[in-house]
């Protein structure tokens, strides 16, 4: 089995360098234990990358996710770049960027509420508990990459374009049935096939595909409706496989039901590679002020040991976060807690030596 590994880290904007300080420190806490070496290839991305080169996805940076075997992403965007409507350069678009010239066609973001953690949801105990779904939004086609899009000549008229093709329908439809197929076996298409022509071609592709899955239980729900049945009835869900756009909003949406963003993971599934980022923004009203939940980017540095076959080491991160909740070593954002974002990291770092030491892994 392979024992070295090459990772490129692009910590991004706002509170990415932090919270990456601390999923690299949990890392390697882990390498000084298992006998795995990790490369960490850090390059340029975002605000950080317009301001040290004047673009947001500089070659150079390209170059290193393309060459490493997976890529570990913090945050993205700068307040200072949101309201200039006449800006050309953004730091979104080096994200979008490297989502599409990875070929990262599917977005993983888990819900699980934790037990220990149900009391931070603004939900009621009885509806969140339990929650358990994974939603599967398709990442580098739908309507934010559509053409055309753009103004009219005279400026009053903006236009974007939402385009996807059977292929691309098919390709994500079918790692949505292997996840469901693996759990609890049921996947929710999310569209809006009583209005779009795009939506009426992933009902239509992804309903003749079903009867190859016999084992998955099958269901379509409008985008409104599903919206609402997120917040009643969450452990309704399984598997959620939706669009670019709507799976934006659904999985900020999910998110509320644990309580914090500052837990959620994702994975990008791609083509070239990989790419693991916390579903959080950047949150520039916490940067540098060492107070912003790291626990979303460690986990999702587990979930990119999971994809490089590393699943023991990654169950060991699990396990140390789980921890840390249970001794209340949590920031401010989960049931006020009261540590800052170095002290969890380190206590997860710390759990993961000890508990190496006795258990041997
Ligand atoms: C996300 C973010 C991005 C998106 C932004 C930063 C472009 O909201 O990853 O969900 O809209 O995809
Ligand atoms: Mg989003």
């Amino acid at each position: 089995m392979k024992k070295s590994f090459n990772i490129a880290v692009l910590a991004g904007d706002g509170i990415g360098p932090e919270v990456m300080q601390e999923a690299i420190k949990v890392l390697h806490a882990l390498e000084e234990k298992s006998g795995i070496a990790f490369h960490f290839n850090e390059a340029l991305i975002g605000a950080a990358a317009i301001d040290a080169t004047g673009d947001p996805l500089p070659p150079a940076t390209l170059e290193a996710c393309l060459e490493a075997d997976a890529v570990l992403f913090g945050a993205i965007g700068d307040p200072k770049y949101d309201n200039a409507p006449d800006l050309k350069v953004r730091p979104e678009q080096g994200l979008l960027g490297l989502r599409k010239a990875l070929g990262l066609y599917a977005n993983l973001r888990p819900v699980v509420c934790y037990p220990a953690l149900v009391q931070a949801s603004p939900l009621r105990e009885e509806i969140v508990s339990g929650t358990d779904l994974l939603i599967i939004r398709e990442l580098i086609s739908g309507i934010y990459f559509g053409q055309p899009r753009g103004r009219s000549e005279d400026g009053n008229t903006a236009f974007d374009s939402c385009v996807y093709h059977r292929d691309e329908i098919e390709r994500i439809a079918h790692l949505a049935f292997g996840y469901a197929k693996g759990r609890r076996g049921k996947l929710t298409l999310v569209d809006k096939a009583n209005v779009l022509a795009t939506s009426r071609l992933w009902r239509e592709t992804v309903t003749a595909m079903a009867p190859s899955y016999p084992e998955v239980q099958f269901e379509t729900l409008f985008v409104d409706n599903a919206a609402m049945k997120l917040i009643q009835q969450p452990t309704a869900f399984d598997v959620v496989l939706t669009g670019n756009l709507f799976g934006d909003i659904l999985s900020d949406e999910a998110s509320v039901i644990t309580g914090s963003l500052g837990t959620l993971a994702s994975a990008s599934v791609g083509i070239e590679t990989s790419l693991f980022e916390p579903v959080h923004g950047s949150y520039p009203q916490a940067a540098g002020q060492n107070r912003a939940n790291p626990m979303a980017m460690v986990l999702s540095a587990a979930m990119l040991l999971e994809s490089l076959g590393l699943t023991a080491e990654a169950g060991h991160i699990r396990q140390a976060v789980d921890a840390a909740i249970q001794a209340q070593v949590m920031t401010e954002d989960l049931m006020q807690g009261k540590a800052s974002t170095t002290e969890v990291g380190d206590f997860i770092a710390r759990y993961i030596s000890e508990r190496a030491m006795t258990s041997n892994f």
